[in-house]
């Protein structure tokens, strides 16, 4: 567990009474540890994620973050050293992000309800820009020229394609894949997702797919959020439309996520590596709201409900999930029409333990 920065602790903290109390009930022991990483670490001792917290991390069964970034440090640096570090060392490269709103949660959409806006992104995690590729040639003089590849393999992009199939054929809603690129300009990274795109097709028959451009998905999102089942794209546009899916279905607060890896144990990079997830909210550590009850939990919670079906804990993900909903419905922990909470952030915590 990576509590990390800003309200990474606040909502973490709720989120673990609520492991703690299903486990209780379950009777399914619950065994983790906390590592101190994040700003506070960095700012004392300009450490990361050292090697030794790797392997910790690569035994474990999974990981769970709250959240990792501080105006104290510059950026980039916690975010490529602990989050991403963690996602490309494991080779996470599966980021699921449920864009669901539940009755009785805000959406500026107007006349949309949660029969409309009930759709799950796919989002490549291990390539695109997000590789690192690239520099700086002459930097800090008027000739200064920066480059930052857009990394798209082929086996990358089957990969991940191939799980939202598979996710899609399974998934009980439209039988629907949209694919989100940009091939009208990226013919040369997106002419490969395209392709792609229609060999494995071939091998769903029972699924339906369109591919569409990020523009118009953005659009889409807004004008029609029920054309959507599952939505697949790359590193860097999943994470700027599940901002928007996050805003359309109940808000940040209430947006989880899983990163993950289903192939192969002798596929997995890291030697001893057992660890095949990393869930958390797909909020940042919103320094500007830190520390004083502000924060909606509900995002990290459902982040751990996440992880309880990752590992096979049905029955508790199951009733994280009842008493989430129940939350939500009793009308209490919201502002009326909007998507920011009314009681403090541990109140909302309490709130799903007692439905438990
Ligand atoms: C997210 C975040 C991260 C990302 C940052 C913190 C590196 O925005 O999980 O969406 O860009 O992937
Ligand atoms: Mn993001």
């Amino acid at each position: 567990m990576i509590e990390g920065d800003g309200i990474g602790p606040e909502v973490t903290r709720e989120a673990l009474k609520v492991l703690t109390k299903v486990s209780k009930k379950l009777s399914a022991p619950l065994e983790y540890n906390k590592l101190d990483v994040g700003a506070k670490r960095w700012l004392r001792t300009k450490e990361t994620l050292t090697d030794k917290e790797m392997d910790a991390i690569a035994a474990s069964d999974a990981v769970y973050l709250g959240a990792v970034g501080d105006p104290k440090v510059p950026p980039g640096v916690l975010e490529r050293d602990i989050l991403l570090k963690i996602r490309f060392e494991l080779d996470l490269y599966i980021n699921l992000r449920p864009c669901l709103l539940l009755p009785g949660a805000f959406t500026p959409l107007k006349g949309k309800t949660s029969s409309d806006i009930n759709f799950i992104v796919v989002r490549e995690n291990s390539e695109s820009v997000y590789a690192g590729m690239g520099g700086v040639f002459k930097r800090g003089t008027p000739d200064e020229v920066a480059i930052q590849e857009d990394i798209n393999t082929r086996k990358g992009v089957d990969r991940i394609l191939q799980y939202a199939f598979e996710y899609c054929e399974k998934r009980k809603h439209k039988k629907k894949l949209t694919m989100v690129d940009k091939a009208n300009v990226l013919t040369h990274a997106h002419g490969l997702w395209r392709r792609a795109f229609e060999d494995m097709g071939k091998n769903f028959p029972g699924v339906a797919r369109n591919a569409i451009y990020v523009d118009a998905a953005a659009m889409d999102f807004v004008r029609r959020p029920e054309a959507f089942d599952i939505v697949v794209t790359n590193n860097i546009f999943g994470d700027i439309l599940t901002d928007l899916g996050a805003i359309i279905s109940g808000g940040l607060g209430l947006a989880a996520s899983a990163n993950l890896n289903n192939l192969p144990s002798p596929d997995l990079p890291r030697k001893g590596q057992v660890c095949r997830g990393l869930f958390e909210p797909i909020h940042g550590s919103a320094p500007d709201i830190a520390g004083r009850g502000l924060a909606n939990p509900l995002a990290a919670i459902l982040a751990a409900k996440m992880m309880l079906e990752h590992l096979g804990e049905a029955t508790a993900a199951d009733a994280v999930e009842k008493a989430v909903k129940k939350t939500i419905l009793e009308g209490k922990i919201f502002k009326k029409d909007s998507p920011d909470l009314a009681v403090p952030t541990s109140e909302a915590g309490d709130r799903v333990c007692s439905y438990l």
